[in-house]
């Protein structure tokens, strides 16, 4: 069939029968203009999800359906990576498997499956990812389906120093219990250096799954385009690229105590590629004064070797990479059963003394109970490894190859009347010189990508550090000549002192690159201003850019900010879509699974 055929008659290419064909063409004949722009921007939206599924049909040989299903639930992709891992294990041995995103998991995904592996982490203070949330409210709900004829196993992604370590794992682990299905292996929780134990996991789970499979060996699985289209780099946290510095610059006025900086690093001969919506993960080390004050405190002489990480070091080398800083209530437990000593081991009464009652410093608890009679190495064995920090990437690749730029805001806070600042800003603010370096690896993050068609418009809501990702949005649709429009959120305390890239959003507007930007300014005036009360006052023509297929993007404070600019959509979509707050809800959820709806919040 020729082009000027499909022009003439369209519904002879739909790849359905008639009757449905027509049924479509007429509710399509009913629709106003904006109505099927929308539409059309909603399809496109949803069509690298059906083509997810359509992969299925086309590959799958087995009758009965995969083996296996892999349903992960990530926000900034680990839990996906592993997913995809995983499948490729199954692939290697010819086991049928299908991987989902939460998000496109329907109640017939979980009737059809017969092993079913959730690699789920935690966000927020113990809540799922934005991807699995609905999945989780699903099965939580008087709508979820029995699953008796289930075998399952959970492996939890989390960060021990939350109070609700891998809280959704375990919440998935117990609901798929509670409604019947049966647990196959025993649920792992990883912590944040999670790949050994992850990997046990997989091993153990594939293992046993070979063991049992008797089908044909056949490839039947899913993989979404975007991970298929994430390359590996050779540069990971454990082996990081030291980047040289090219820039440190600080963004906030000089006399304001908020210092937020401006840092390029070059990425020159690293092989590292990055898209826009990427994060750059800095491999922290602790500050020299924080270790020798932690010193100060043990019996240990600094230079004694200890193993760590399967190298034997110098301790006072081992501190500077373990987590030095807060200690849980669960870790002061642990350690004090350690100690041999009676005073200490039976005391169990150092309180912990910061106002929350959750954390404390290992440098007061080691004072208070010295681990006298345990050796160097088990003691930095206690300790966990410090965890890499992320930053969302504020370049676009087109526009500056070879670099990355980040936006970094020093953290600054107050312990018995001393100013601390966190270990990784202060190591990035702290680069200067034309020696300095910093270890870096690119982490990527599959769940905040610009819409694969140019032409849709983009919305963008980011205060403060927040508004990172969206400078790579900018320069990046600039850069490719992206003919979509952008329109920008962006806040802080004062215009004076808080306007980040100020000049530089001037710039793309003169340039015709940015269409759009509203400011909240919250401490400029008496009433407090912020991103979402500008969002509200501009609801109607917000309402207009995503009936015409805009994609919606939240970075920043996910604490406060990202849970006011949810609720301002919802209402939005009630307000000026005429919905029921149901209605409004799913509509939500709808531009989620499209992927125009997307949040990078931490
Ligand atoms: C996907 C993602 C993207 C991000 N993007 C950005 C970005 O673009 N820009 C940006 O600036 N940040 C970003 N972040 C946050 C960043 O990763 C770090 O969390 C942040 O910079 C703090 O790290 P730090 O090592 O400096 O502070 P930490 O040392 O981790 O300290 C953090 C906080 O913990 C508390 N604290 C730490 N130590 C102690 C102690 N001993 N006693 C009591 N309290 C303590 C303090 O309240 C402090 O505020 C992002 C995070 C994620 C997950
Ligand atoms: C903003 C934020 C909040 C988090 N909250 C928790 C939490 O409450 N409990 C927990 O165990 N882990 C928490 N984590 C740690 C993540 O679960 C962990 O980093 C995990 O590896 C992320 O996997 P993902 O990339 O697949 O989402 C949090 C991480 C971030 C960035």
């Amino acid at each position: 069939m020729n082009d000027a055929t499909l022009a003439a008659d369209p519904w002879s290419a739909a790849p359905f029968d008639a009757s449905t064909a027509q049924a479509v063409q007429h509710l399509v004949q009913q629709l106003s203009a904006p109505q099927r722009l929308w539409l059309s921007g909603y399809l496109a939206g949803s069509a690298s999800a059906a083509a997810t599924q359509l992969e299925s049909t086309a590959i799958g040989v087995d009758p009965r359906g995969p083996a296996v299903t892999i349903l992960y639930g990530s926000q900034s992709g680990n839990c996906e990576g592993l997913a995809k891992q995983i499948g490729e294990s199954f692939a290697k041995r010819g086991v049928p498997h299908i991987a989902l995103d939460m998000l496109d998991c329907r109640k017939s995904h979980l009737q059809d499956a017969r092993r079913l592996l959730v690699i789920v982490s935690t966000h927020g203070e113990g809540d799922p990812p934005d991807r699995a949330a609905a999945l989780h409210e699903l099965l939580h709900s008087r709508k979820a389906p029995s699953l008796k004829h289930l075998k399952y196993s959970v492996l939890a992604l989390g960060d021990s120093s939350y109070e609700r370590f891998c809280e959704t794992g375990r919440q998935f682990d117990k609901r798929l219990a509670e409604l019947g299905a049966q647990q196959f292996q025993a649920r792992v929780d990883c912590d944040v250096d999670y790949e050994h134990s992850a990997r046990q996991w997989m091993d153990s789970v594939v293992e046993d799954i070979v063991r049992e499979h008797d089908g044909p060996a056949v490839v039947h699985r899913v993989v979404s385009e975007r991970t298929l289209a994430a390359v590996s780099t050779a540069y990971t946290r454990k082996n990081p690229f030291l980047a040289p510095l090219l820039l440190n610059q600080r963004l906030t006025a000089g006399d304001v105590t908020r210092d937020v900086r401006h840092i390029e690093l070059s990425l020159e001969g690293s092989g590292i590629h990055y898209e826009p919506g990427d994060a750059l993960g800095i491999v922290a080390r602790n500050a020299s004064e924080s270790v020798e004050a932690l010193l100060a405190a043990l019996p240990y002489t600094p230079d004694t070797s200890v193993s760590h990480e399967s190298t034997e070091r110098p301790l006072r080398d081992a501190l500077a990479h373990c987590d030095i800083g807060r200690v849980t209530r669960a870790f002061i437990e642990k350690y004090l059963e350690r100690l041999t000593d009676a005073s200490s081991s039976a005391s169990g009464a150092f309180l912990p003394v910061n106002a929350d009652d959750q954390v404390t410093q290992l440098v007061e608890l080691v004072r208070q109970h010295p681990p006298k009679d345990l050796h160097a190495t088990d003691f930095v064995q206690l300790l966990r490894p410090l965890a890499p920090r992320l930053y969302s990437i504020a370049s676009s690749p087109r526009a500056t190859p070879d670099e990355v730029h980040l936006t970094v805001a020093l953290v600054q806070f107050e312990l018995n009347g001393r100013l601390h600042y966190g270990v990784a800003s202060k190591q990035l603010a702290d680069l200067q010189g034309d020696d300095a370096v910093a270890p870096v690896y690119l982490h990527r993050n599959p769940n905040f990508r610009l819409p694969a068609d140019s032409k849709a418009p983009v919305i963008m809501i980011g205060p403060g550090t927040g508004v990172a990702p969206f400078r790579a949005f900018v320069a990046e649709r600039e850069a490719v000549g992206a003919t979509g429009r952008n329109w920008l959120f962006f806040g802080g305390r004062h215009f004076r002192a808080d306007f980040l890239y100020q000049t530089e959003w001037l710039d793309y507007r003169k340039r015709g690159a940015l269409h759009r930007i509203e400011l909240a300014f919250s401490r400029d005036q008496a009433d407090k201003l912020y991103v979402q009360h500008r969002m509200r006052e501009h609801g109607r023509e917000l309402y207009a850019w995503l009936q015409e297929g805009a994609h919606l993007y939240v970075c920043g404070d996910a604490q406060q900010m990202a849970n006011d600019v949810q609720q301002t959509l919802l209402h939005i979509l009630q307000e000026h879509g005429g919905h029921s707050p149901e209605r409004a809800a799913e509509e939500l959820l709808e531009l989620q699974r499209a992927r125009r709806y997307q949040r990078d919040v931490y």
